[in-house]
């Protein structure tokens, strides 16, 4: 017994010179660090973190320290930036300092810096410019990928005719058409709606972005360190995500055996062309481990975003039928009942247009914005932040910066609308982040957003199980995500 004392006391002091050590070596890198709560040796900001979800424990630091502050994830120090302003001045004003990658310790032991949305320097340059020219070939930004969007909401709307307006969950009517999609991109086809392989997929992305938010990757995200070492949940979504890059490698296989270098069919076919080309280059970034990887990416961040955002904008259309109202008087006005919505229509429905970004300026379906990282030491608001540190541009704080929506909390379409109806623009809207790791899907996700609510809504009507005022909106979990709450709607055929 007093041995076990003696040795926790060790412990304790090993780990309290650890955690000196390491915020010695901070400082005498030169760093002023804004000022946050004063850390627990190793715990660091633990206590005052873990009691809230994430975004809201951040919110309340920034009553007390202001908009850019420093928190401790274990031993490491993360700044915190909230608001408009600070966001616009680092990922902005100073894009290529704040151009890095984050930690995102829950994933990062599946991606390992592989990949486009996790690498960093030359790597993730090369794999965005590459990543992006593809899309923009096979159609992104251009009418082909409109046509995409176009045929699958076609698909969509044949099954939920089916349902014969009885109660359905709609997530996976949602993540299989929106899904299908992207799949057309990088695997070159869709897959039919019954294919079970297809069904698991999407169950598995559904269920990794719901464990990335759970307060177990919280956990993870600060004791990366021991906690990849201990049993427990935190690990399940570590064995997903190895799950689906089995599956991509498998894509990969059947690709190569019947690559035509000629015709390349889809974003994997151009990557083995380039990897092919580079073969003699033994520092090329066209390996099979980007390759695996950069389609996961888009694959995965190409499904949940979209079809949550999705999700939770016909729960808020249930919660304010009035809203919905006005929207079928637009498509009625514009498009008519038969003609299939396209993207030229936008501009003639300033409506249904302010709708979707209230949509998602209030889901704000990624709060805290996935990390980044500054690559050189950088001056910011007079405090010098060594390279290297993680930086959480808060999205969400912008997203309800009261400096810029008058209401922040409440929905309200008018937020994007000026006296006279027309669309307006709001320089704090940014679901998609900004600077140069600005959401590299934007164009394809707007144009989803906008043929999805039209074509649903051109066609049906939503009907609620519940009155309107019972509907609670409040993510059914938030954290890297805010996830939308399970729910149940009719839809009625128009
Ligand atoms: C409503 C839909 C979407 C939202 C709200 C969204 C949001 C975001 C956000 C906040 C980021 C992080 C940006 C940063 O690091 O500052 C991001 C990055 C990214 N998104 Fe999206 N996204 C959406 C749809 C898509 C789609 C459809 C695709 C695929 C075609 C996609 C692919 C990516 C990729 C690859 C990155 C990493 C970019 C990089 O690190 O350079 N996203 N997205």
């Amino acid at each position: 017994m007093e041995l076990g004392g003696a040795f926790t006391i060790f412990l304790a002091l090993c780990l309290s010179c650890l955690f000196i050590l390491i915020a010695w070596k901070q400082r005498s890198k030169g760093g002023k660090l804004p000022p946050g709560p004063t850390p627990i040796p190793f715990l660091g900001n633990l206590l005052q973190v873990s009691t809230d979800a994430t975004f809201q424990s951040f919110m309340k630091l920034k009553e007390k320290y202001g908009p850019v502050f420093t928190v401790y994830m274990g031993p490491r120090p993360v700044v915190v930036l909230c608001g408009h302003e600070a966001v616009k001045e680092a990922l902005v004003d100073k894009a290529d300092d704040f151009s890095g990658r984050g930690e995102l310790a829950s994933i990062e032991r599946n991606f390992q810096g592989y990949g486009v949305a996790l690498a960093n320097g030359e790597r993730w340059r090369i794999l965005r410019r590459f990543s992006l020219t593809i899309l923009r070939d096979f159609g992104m930004g251009k009418r082909s990928i409109e046509e995409r969007i176009q045929e699958e909401a076609g698909f969509l709307l044949e099954e939920l005719r089916k349902t014969k307006g009885e109660p359905i969950d709609p997530t996976f009517f949602l993540s299989r058409t929106v899904s299908n999609v992207i799949s057309s991109v990088v695997f070159g086809s869709r897959f039919d709606y019954e294919d079970k392989q297809f069904l698991k997929l999407l169950q598995m992305i559904n269920e990794s972005f719901i464990e990335m938010s759970t307060p177990w990757a919280q956990l993870y995200d600060m004791y990366s360190g021991v906690m990849q070492y201990l049993p427990g949940r935190h690990n399940r979504i570590y064995y997903l995500i190895e799950e689906l890059k089995d599956f991509i490698a498998s894509k990969v296989k059947v690709n190569e055996a019947s690559l035509d270098p000629q015709n390349p069919r889809d974003f994997i076919d151009c990557f083995i062309i380039k990897m092919h080309q580079d073969k003699n280059n033994p520092n090329t970034e066209f390996n099979l481990k980007n390759l695996v990887l950069t389609t996961l990416n888009l694959f995965f961040a190409g499904t949940e975003t979209v079809s949550s955002t999705l999700r939770y904008g016909m729960l808020l259309l249930l919660k304010y039928p009035e809203v919905e109202v006005k929207i079928h008087e637009e498509i009625d006005q514009v498009i008519g009942p038969h003609k299939i919505p396209s993207v030229d229509d936008r501009v003639k429905m300033p409506y249904t247009d302010a709708v979707i970004h209230e949509i998602q300026r209030l889901t704000d379906i990624v709060p805290m914005g996935v990390p980044h990282n500054v690559i050189r030491d950088t001056q910011f608001r007079g405090y010098l932040l060594p390279k290297g540190t993680d930086v959480f541009p808060l999205l969400g704080s912008v997203l309800k910066d009261p400096k810029y929506f008058r209401y922040p909390d409440a929905f309200y379409p008018q937020h994007f609308l000026d006296e006279q109806g027309r669309f307006r623009k709001n320089e704090a809207f940014v679901p998609f982040s900004s600077g140069k790791r600005i959401c590299l899907g934007e164009a394809m996700a707007r144009m989803e957003l906008f043929l999805y609510f039209t074509s649903i809504l051109q066609n049906f009507s939503l009907r609620s199980l519940v009155p309107p005022k019972d509907i609670d909106i409040t993510p059914k979990v938030s954290g890297f995500g805010n996830i939308p709450p399970t729910y149940e709607l009719c839809l009625m055929a128009r």
